[in-house]
Protein backbone atom coordinates (compact mmCIF):
# COMPACT_ATOMS: atom_id res chain seq x y z
CA UNK A 1 0.00 0.00 0.00
CA UNK A 2 1.10 3.78 -0.74
CA UNK A 3 1.37 5.43 2.74
CA UNK A 4 2.30 2.71 4.59
CA UNK A 5 5.14 3.38 6.95
CA UNK A 6 8.07 1.55 7.40
CA UNK A 7 10.72 1.72 10.19
CA UNK A 8 13.74 0.19 10.67
CA UNK A 9 17.05 0.87 12.68
CA UNK A 10 20.72 0.15 13.02
CA UNK A 11 23.31 0.65 15.79
CA UNK A 12 26.07 2.28 15.42
CA UNK A 13 29.14 -0.19 15.52
CA UNK A 14 31.57 1.10 13.01
CA UNK A 15 31.71 0.76 9.19
CA UNK A 16 29.25 -1.33 7.22
CA UNK A 17 30.45 -3.86 4.85
CA UNK A 18 29.34 -4.58 1.34
CA UNK A 19 26.99 -7.72 3.65
CA UNK A 20 25.37 -4.58 4.68
CA UNK A 21 25.21 -3.07 1.60
CA UNK A 22 23.67 -6.44 -0.67
CA UNK A 23 21.38 -7.36 2.86
CA UNK A 24 20.08 -4.51 3.90
CA UNK A 25 20.65 -1.12 2.38
CA UNK A 26 19.86 -1.71 -1.02
CA UNK A 27 16.52 -3.02 0.21
CA UNK A 28 15.92 -0.06 2.09
CA UNK A 29 16.81 1.99 -0.98
CA UNK A 30 13.73 0.47 -2.68
CA UNK A 31 11.44 0.90 -0.06
CA UNK A 32 12.18 4.19 0.16
CA UNK A 33 10.58 4.94 -2.73
CA UNK A 34 7.38 2.52 -1.78
CA UNK A 35 6.54 3.59 1.83
CA UNK A 36 6.73 6.28 3.98
CA UNK A 37 9.97 5.13 5.39
CA UNK A 38 11.42 5.82 9.17
CA UNK A 39 15.39 4.45 9.03
CA UNK A 40 17.10 5.56 12.46
CA UNK A 41 20.38 4.95 14.23
CA UNK A 42 20.08 3.56 17.52
CA UNK A 43 22.53 4.72 19.52
CA UNK A 44 20.53 3.90 22.69
CA UNK A 45 20.64 0.40 21.62
CA UNK A 46 24.43 0.51 20.97
CA UNK A 47 24.73 2.18 24.46
CA UNK A 48 23.03 -1.48 26.01
CA UNK A 49 26.34 -3.61 24.87
CA UNK A 50 28.53 -0.79 24.61
CA UNK A 51 27.79 1.66 27.90
CA UNK A 52 31.51 1.67 29.45
CA UNK A 53 32.46 3.32 26.45
CA UNK A 54 29.70 5.82 25.19
CA UNK A 55 32.08 8.34 23.54
CA UNK A 56 32.92 6.59 21.06
CA UNK A 57 29.07 6.00 19.70
CA UNK A 58 28.82 9.60 18.48
CA UNK A 59 31.26 9.29 15.62
CA UNK A 60 29.90 6.62 14.96
CA UNK A 61 26.80 7.57 14.32
CA UNK A 62 28.10 10.55 12.32
CA UNK A 63 30.01 7.58 9.97
CA UNK A 64 26.74 5.71 9.66
CA UNK A 65 25.05 8.60 8.40
CA UNK A 66 27.48 8.76 5.66
CA UNK A 67 27.36 5.38 4.84
CA UNK A 68 23.52 5.24 5.01
CA UNK A 69 23.63 8.42 2.27
CA UNK A 70 26.66 7.13 -0.11
CA UNK A 71 24.81 3.99 -0.19
CA UNK A 72 21.78 6.33 -2.18
CA UNK A 73 19.28 6.61 0.96
CA UNK A 74 18.05 9.76 0.44
CA UNK A 75 16.51 12.42 3.04
CA UNK A 76 14.22 13.66 0.34
CA UNK A 77 12.70 9.92 0.46
CA UNK A 78 13.09 8.95 3.65
CA UNK A 79 12.86 10.29 7.25
CA UNK A 80 16.82 9.42 8.98
CA UNK A 81 17.07 10.30 12.48
CA UNK A 82 19.37 9.07 15.09
CA UNK A 83 17.38 7.85 18.12
CA UNK A 84 18.42 10.01 20.74
CA UNK A 85 17.22 12.52 18.81
CA UNK A 86 13.61 11.74 19.33
CA UNK A 87 13.07 11.51 23.58
CA UNK A 88 9.40 9.82 22.80
CA UNK A 89 11.38 6.67 21.97
CA UNK A 90 12.63 6.78 25.55
CA UNK A 91 8.88 8.04 27.01
CA UNK A 92 7.16 5.26 25.53
CA UNK A 93 9.55 2.89 26.35
CA UNK A 94 8.86 3.73 30.03
CA UNK A 95 5.09 3.46 29.59
CA UNK A 96 5.51 0.34 28.14
CA UNK A 97 7.81 -0.58 30.42
CA UNK A 98 5.47 -0.59 32.99
CA UNK A 99 3.21 -3.36 31.81
CA UNK A 100 5.35 -5.44 29.61
CA UNK A 101 5.66 -9.15 31.90
CA UNK A 102 9.20 -9.64 32.45
CA UNK A 103 9.20 -13.34 31.32
CA UNK A 104 8.50 -11.53 27.77
CA UNK A 105 11.92 -10.47 28.18
CA UNK A 106 13.39 -13.05 29.49
CA UNK A 107 12.34 -15.78 27.28
CA UNK A 108 13.41 -13.58 24.15
CA UNK A 109 16.30 -15.85 22.65
CA UNK A 110 18.55 -13.26 21.89
CA UNK A 111 18.87 -11.87 25.57
CA UNK A 112 19.84 -15.36 26.42
CA UNK A 113 22.33 -16.27 24.17
CA UNK A 114 24.01 -12.80 23.93
CA UNK A 115 24.53 -12.98 27.50
CA UNK A 116 26.31 -15.93 27.16
CA UNK A 117 28.36 -15.21 24.27
CA UNK A 118 29.53 -12.13 24.70
CA UNK A 119 31.14 -12.96 28.21
CA UNK A 120 33.54 -10.24 28.15
CA UNK A 121 30.63 -8.04 28.75
CA UNK A 122 28.81 -7.59 31.67
CA UNK A 123 25.31 -7.86 30.15
CA UNK A 124 23.24 -8.75 33.37
CA UNK A 125 21.66 -5.23 33.17
CA UNK A 126 18.18 -4.24 33.22
CA UNK A 127 19.05 -1.53 29.89
CA UNK A 128 20.01 -4.68 28.15
CA UNK A 129 16.86 -6.84 29.08
CA UNK A 130 14.64 -4.16 27.76
CA UNK A 131 16.50 -3.77 24.49
CA UNK A 132 13.36 -5.79 22.45
CA UNK A 133 11.16 -3.45 24.58
CA UNK A 134 12.94 -0.19 23.56
CA UNK A 135 12.93 -1.75 20.51
CA UNK A 136 9.22 -2.09 20.50
CA UNK A 137 8.94 1.82 21.35
CA UNK A 138 10.97 2.74 18.13
CA UNK A 139 8.40 0.87 16.19
CA UNK A 140 5.25 1.61 17.92
CA UNK A 141 5.88 5.10 18.18
CA UNK A 142 5.73 5.36 14.82
CA UNK A 143 2.76 2.89 14.22
CA UNK A 144 4.47 1.54 11.76
CA UNK A 145 3.03 -0.82 9.58
CA UNK A 146 5.74 -2.69 8.53
CA UNK A 147 9.59 -3.43 9.98
CA UNK A 148 12.21 -4.85 7.65
CA UNK A 149 14.58 -6.77 9.51
CA UNK A 150 16.90 -9.93 9.60
CA UNK A 151 15.69 -12.96 10.47
CA UNK A 152 17.41 -12.44 14.14
CA UNK A 153 14.88 -9.82 14.63
CA UNK A 154 11.92 -10.87 14.16
CA UNK A 155 11.11 -12.23 17.45
CA UNK A 156 11.51 -8.75 18.50
CA UNK A 157 8.62 -7.47 16.15
CA UNK A 158 6.74 -10.08 17.14
CA UNK A 159 7.15 -9.41 20.75
CA UNK A 160 6.16 -5.58 19.39
CA UNK A 161 2.95 -7.55 18.21
CA UNK A 162 1.92 -8.43 21.56
CA UNK A 163 3.16 -5.69 23.73
CA UNK A 164 0.74 -3.49 21.34
CA UNK A 165 -2.13 -5.75 21.79
CA UNK A 166 -1.35 -5.55 25.21
CA UNK A 167 -1.52 -1.92 25.32
CA UNK A 168 -4.74 -1.50 23.11
CA UNK A 169 -6.51 -4.10 25.37
CA UNK A 170 -6.00 -2.31 28.50
CA UNK A 171 -6.63 1.03 27.24
CA UNK A 172 -8.60 0.95 24.36
CA UNK A 173 -11.37 0.14 26.14
CA UNK A 174 -13.81 2.93 26.97
CA UNK A 175 -17.44 3.22 28.79
CA UNK A 176 -20.06 2.96 25.57
CA UNK A 177 -17.81 1.57 22.91
CA UNK A 178 -19.79 -0.25 21.41
CA UNK A 179 -22.59 2.32 21.38
CA UNK A 180 -19.82 5.08 19.56
CA UNK A 181 -18.89 2.77 17.06
CA UNK A 182 -22.53 1.89 16.23
CA UNK A 183 -23.21 5.40 15.79
CA UNK A 184 -19.82 5.99 13.77
CA UNK A 185 -20.93 3.09 11.51
CA UNK A 186 -23.91 5.01 10.29
CA UNK A 187 -22.29 7.70 9.36
CA UNK A 188 -20.71 6.48 6.85
CA UNK A 189 -23.57 5.56 4.81
CA UNK A 190 -25.96 2.91 4.35
CA UNK A 191 -24.42 1.83 1.48
CA UNK A 192 -20.78 1.26 3.75
CA UNK A 193 -22.22 0.43 7.07
CA UNK A 194 -23.61 -2.98 5.62
CA UNK A 195 -20.37 -3.62 4.09
CA UNK A 196 -18.57 -2.99 7.21
CA UNK A 197 -21.40 -4.92 9.04
CA UNK A 198 -20.49 -7.98 6.18
CA UNK A 199 -16.93 -7.50 6.72
CA UNK A 200 -16.64 -7.95 10.26
CA UNK A 201 -18.97 -10.43 10.35
CA UNK A 202 -16.80 -12.38 8.30
CA UNK A 203 -13.55 -11.93 10.26
CA UNK A 204 -15.00 -12.71 13.54
CA UNK A 205 -17.65 -15.46 12.64
CA UNK A 206 -14.65 -17.25 9.79
CA UNK A 207 -11.79 -15.36 10.95
CA UNK A 208 -11.48 -13.98 7.63
CA UNK A 209 -8.27 -11.99 7.16
CA UNK A 210 -8.59 -10.84 3.66
CA UNK A 211 -12.06 -9.42 4.82
CA UNK A 212 -10.00 -7.31 7.36
CA UNK A 213 -7.68 -5.67 4.91
CA UNK A 214 -11.12 -4.60 2.88
CA UNK A 215 -12.75 -3.74 5.63
CA UNK A 216 -9.52 -1.42 6.67
CA UNK A 217 -9.29 0.07 2.91
CA UNK A 218 -13.03 1.05 3.48
CA UNK A 219 -12.09 2.87 6.63
CA UNK A 220 -9.05 4.53 5.03
CA UNK A 221 -11.26 6.13 2.07
CA UNK A 222 -14.02 7.38 4.39
CA UNK A 223 -14.49 11.01 4.39
CA UNK A 224 -17.30 11.49 7.35
CA UNK A 225 -15.59 10.30 10.14
CA UNK A 226 -13.26 11.37 13.07
CA UNK A 227 -9.59 10.32 13.23
CA UNK A 228 -10.66 8.50 16.58
CA UNK A 229 -14.52 7.09 15.24
CA UNK A 230 -11.82 5.34 12.62
CA UNK A 231 -9.27 4.01 15.41
CA UNK A 232 -12.13 2.97 16.95
CA UNK A 233 -13.68 1.37 14.38
CA UNK A 234 -10.37 -0.41 12.92
CA UNK A 235 -10.49 -1.96 16.90
CA UNK A 236 -14.12 -2.73 16.60
CA UNK A 237 -13.45 -5.26 13.43
CA UNK A 238 -11.01 -7.49 15.89
CA UNK A 239 -12.49 -6.65 19.19
CA UNK A 240 -14.15 -4.69 21.39
CA UNK A 241 -11.37 -2.51 21.81
CA UNK A 242 -10.09 0.77 19.99
CA UNK A 243 -6.47 0.47 18.21
CA UNK A 244 -3.97 3.27 19.55
CA UNK A 245 -0.60 0.96 18.69
CA UNK A 246 -1.33 -0.63 15.56
CA UNK A 247 0.67 -4.25 15.29
CA UNK A 248 3.10 -4.18 12.76
CA UNK A 249 4.15 -6.81 10.48
CA UNK A 250 8.15 -7.79 10.03
CA UNK A 251 9.12 -7.64 6.23
CA UNK A 252 12.08 -10.59 6.69
CA UNK A 253 14.94 -9.32 4.68
CA UNK A 254 16.54 -11.66 2.35
CA UNK A 255 20.40 -12.40 3.39
CA UNK A 256 22.81 -11.23 1.38
CA UNK A 257 23.88 -13.57 -1.37
CA UNK A 258 27.27 -12.35 -1.19
CA UNK A 259 29.93 -13.91 1.29
CA UNK A 260 32.66 -13.12 2.66
CA UNK A 261 36.46 -13.07 1.45
CA UNK A 262 36.74 -16.58 2.82
CA UNK A 263 33.14 -18.19 1.49
CA UNK A 264 31.93 -17.71 5.32
CA UNK A 265 29.03 -14.67 6.20
CA UNK A 266 31.06 -11.30 5.68
CA UNK A 267 31.09 -10.22 9.40
CA UNK A 268 33.85 -7.78 10.84
CA UNK A 269 34.40 -11.00 13.67
CA UNK A 270 35.36 -13.03 10.70
CA UNK A 271 38.02 -10.70 9.22
CA UNK A 272 36.48 -11.16 5.69
CA UNK A 273 34.73 -7.89 4.97
CA UNK A 274 34.97 -5.67 2.17
CA UNK A 275 34.09 -2.18 3.92
CA UNK A 276 31.60 -0.19 1.65
CA UNK A 277 34.35 2.70 1.74
CA UNK A 278 36.96 0.36 0.82
CA UNK A 279 39.92 2.39 -1.43
CA UNK A 280 40.49 0.96 -4.89
CA UNK A 281 44.37 -0.47 -3.51
CA UNK A 282 43.09 -2.31 -0.74
CA UNK A 283 40.07 -3.77 -2.37
CA UNK A 284 41.89 -5.10 -5.11
CA UNK A 285 44.68 -6.40 -3.02
CA UNK A 286 41.77 -8.27 -1.00
CA UNK A 287 40.14 -9.85 -3.65
CA UNK A 288 43.51 -10.98 -5.12
CA UNK A 289 44.50 -12.50 -1.43
CA UNK A 290 41.01 -14.34 -1.52
CA UNK A 291 41.45 -18.24 -0.88
CA UNK A 292 40.53 -20.26 -3.89
CA UNK A 293 40.03 -24.28 -4.77
CA UNK A 294 42.55 -25.58 -2.75
CA UNK A 295 42.85 -28.32 -5.44
CA UNK A 296 44.20 -25.50 -7.88
CA UNK A 297 47.66 -25.73 -6.15
CA UNK A 298 49.84 -24.91 -9.56
CA UNK A 299 48.15 -22.71 -12.57
CA UNK A 300 47.94 -26.78 -14.28
CA UNK A 301 45.74 -28.24 -11.60
CA UNK A 302 41.85 -28.10 -12.98
CA UNK A 303 39.78 -27.04 -10.00
CA UNK A 304 35.78 -26.52 -9.20
CA UNK A 305 34.22 -22.97 -9.16
CA UNK A 306 31.82 -24.79 -6.25
CA UNK A 307 34.77 -25.06 -3.74
CA UNK A 308 35.77 -21.66 -4.51
CA UNK A 309 34.42 -18.30 -2.82
CA UNK A 310 35.68 -16.01 -5.98
CA UNK A 311 33.01 -18.30 -7.76
CA UNK A 312 30.06 -16.62 -5.45
CA UNK A 313 31.73 -13.46 -6.07
CA UNK A 314 30.78 -13.86 -9.72
CA UNK A 315 27.36 -15.08 -8.96
CA UNK A 316 26.62 -11.49 -7.35
CA UNK A 317 29.15 -9.70 -9.77
CA UNK A 318 29.42 -10.77 -13.58
CA UNK A 319 27.12 -12.20 -16.49
CA UNK A 320 26.30 -14.98 -18.29
CA UNK A 321 29.15 -14.87 -20.66
CA UNK A 322 31.99 -14.22 -17.77
CA UNK A 323 30.50 -17.32 -15.98
CA UNK A 324 30.85 -19.73 -18.89
CA UNK A 325 34.35 -18.63 -19.23
CA UNK A 326 34.84 -19.33 -15.63
CA UNK A 327 33.32 -22.76 -15.99
CA UNK A 328 35.41 -23.32 -18.73
CA UNK A 329 38.36 -22.04 -17.51
CA UNK A 330 38.51 -23.33 -14.12
CA UNK A 331 37.72 -27.26 -14.46
CA UNK A 332 40.59 -26.78 -17.95
CA UNK A 333 43.37 -25.05 -15.82
CA UNK A 334 42.66 -22.94 -18.86
CA UNK A 335 43.03 -19.41 -16.93
CA UNK A 336 44.86 -19.01 -13.63
CA UNK A 337 42.79 -17.63 -10.61
CA UNK A 338 44.03 -14.17 -10.38
CA UNK A 339 42.96 -13.66 -14.04
CA UNK A 340 39.90 -15.47 -13.11
CA UNK A 341 39.40 -12.63 -10.12
CA UNK A 342 39.73 -9.63 -12.31
CA UNK A 343 36.75 -9.63 -13.59
CA UNK A 344 35.47 -9.77 -10.26
CA UNK A 345 37.86 -6.73 -8.88
CA UNK A 346 36.64 -4.70 -11.81
CA UNK A 347 33.12 -4.77 -10.82
CA UNK A 348 33.42 -4.31 -7.44
CA UNK A 349 35.53 -0.94 -8.23
CA UNK A 350 32.41 -0.25 -10.31
CA UNK A 351 30.03 -0.67 -7.60
CA UNK A 352 32.28 1.15 -5.05
CA UNK A 353 33.42 4.03 -7.19
CA UNK A 354 30.17 6.25 -6.67
CA UNK A 355 29.74 5.21 -3.34
CA UNK A 356 33.02 5.93 -2.43
CA UNK A 357 32.96 9.50 -4.32
CA UNK A 358 29.74 10.17 -2.83
CA UNK A 359 31.41 9.53 1.42
CA UNK A 360 34.13 11.70 0.42
CA UNK A 361 31.68 14.99 -0.48
CA UNK A 362 29.97 14.06 2.81
CA UNK A 363 33.39 13.43 4.76
CA UNK A 364 34.40 16.68 3.71
CA UNK A 365 31.06 18.29 4.70
CA UNK A 366 29.80 17.19 8.15
CA UNK A 367 27.99 20.20 8.65
CA UNK A 368 25.69 19.46 5.59
CA UNK A 369 25.56 15.66 7.14
CA UNK A 370 24.69 17.56 10.63
CA UNK A 371 21.99 19.57 9.05
CA UNK A 372 20.84 16.53 7.37
CA UNK A 373 20.17 14.82 11.24
CA UNK A 374 18.86 17.69 12.70
CA UNK A 375 15.75 17.89 9.96
CA UNK A 376 15.53 13.85 10.38
CA UNK A 377 15.03 14.52 13.88
CA UNK A 378 12.74 17.20 13.36
CA UNK A 379 10.38 15.69 11.11
CA UNK A 380 10.49 12.60 13.39
CA UNK A 381 9.56 14.21 16.98
CA UNK A 382 6.28 15.73 15.36
CA UNK A 383 5.02 12.22 14.16
CA UNK A 384 6.44 10.82 17.61
CA UNK A 385 4.37 13.22 19.99
CA UNK A 386 1.36 13.01 18.03
CA UNK A 387 1.54 9.63 19.13
CA UNK A 388 2.76 10.34 22.32
CA UNK A 389 -0.54 12.05 22.70
CA UNK A 390 -2.76 9.75 21.74
CA UNK A 391 -1.35 7.26 24.02
CA UNK A 392 -1.24 9.78 27.37
CA UNK A 393 -4.92 10.15 26.35
CA UNK A 394 -5.63 6.66 25.88
CA UNK A 395 -4.22 5.49 29.37
CA UNK A 396 -5.64 8.87 30.96
CA UNK A 397 -2.66 9.56 32.26
CA UNK A 398 -2.96 13.65 31.56
CA UNK A 399 -3.31 15.71 34.96
CA UNK A 400 -3.64 19.06 33.10
N1 LIG B 1 17.90 -4.43 17.08
C1 LIG B 1 18.20 -4.06 15.74
C2 LIG B 1 19.51 -4.74 15.32
O1 LIG B 1 20.33 -5.05 16.16
C3 LIG B 1 18.29 -2.57 15.56
C4 LIG B 1 17.01 -1.89 15.88
C5 LIG B 1 16.76 -1.12 16.98
C6 LIG B 1 15.81 -1.91 15.11
N2 LIG B 1 15.47 -0.66 16.94
C7 LIG B 1 14.87 -1.13 15.82
C8 LIG B 1 15.45 -2.54 13.92
C9 LIG B 1 13.56 -0.97 15.36
C10 LIG B 1 14.15 -2.37 13.47
C11 LIG B 1 13.22 -1.59 14.18
O2 LIG B 1 19.72 -4.94 14.15
FE1 LIG C 1 38.22 -20.05 -8.13
FE2 LIG C 1 38.37 -18.90 -10.52
FE3 LIG C 1 40.53 -20.08 -9.42
FE4 LIG C 1 38.51 -21.55 -10.29
S1 LIG C 1 39.83 -20.23 -11.52
S2 LIG C 1 39.57 -21.78 -8.36
S3 LIG C 1 36.76 -20.25 -9.81
S4 LIG C 1 39.44 -18.27 -8.65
Amino acid sequence: MENERVVSGMRPTGKLHLGHYHGVLKNWIDMQHQYDCFFFIADWHALTTHYETPENIPDHVTQLMIDWLAAGISPNHATMFVQSDVPQHAELHLLLSMMTPLSWLERVPTYKDQKENLKERDLGTYGFLGYPLLQSADILIYKANQVPVGEDQVVHVEMTREVARRFNHFYGQEAGFEDTCEAAISKMGKKNAKMYRNLRRAYQEKGDTEAIEVAHALLESQQNITIGDRERLYGYLEGISKIILPEPDAKLTKASKLPGLDGRKMSKSYNNTIDMREEADSLTQKIKKMPTDPARMRLTDPGDPNKCPVWQFHQAYTDEKTHEWVKEGCTSAGIGCIQCKQPVIDSVQAELDPIRERAKQYENNHDYVKSIIHQGGEAARDIAAETMQDVIEAMRFSHT
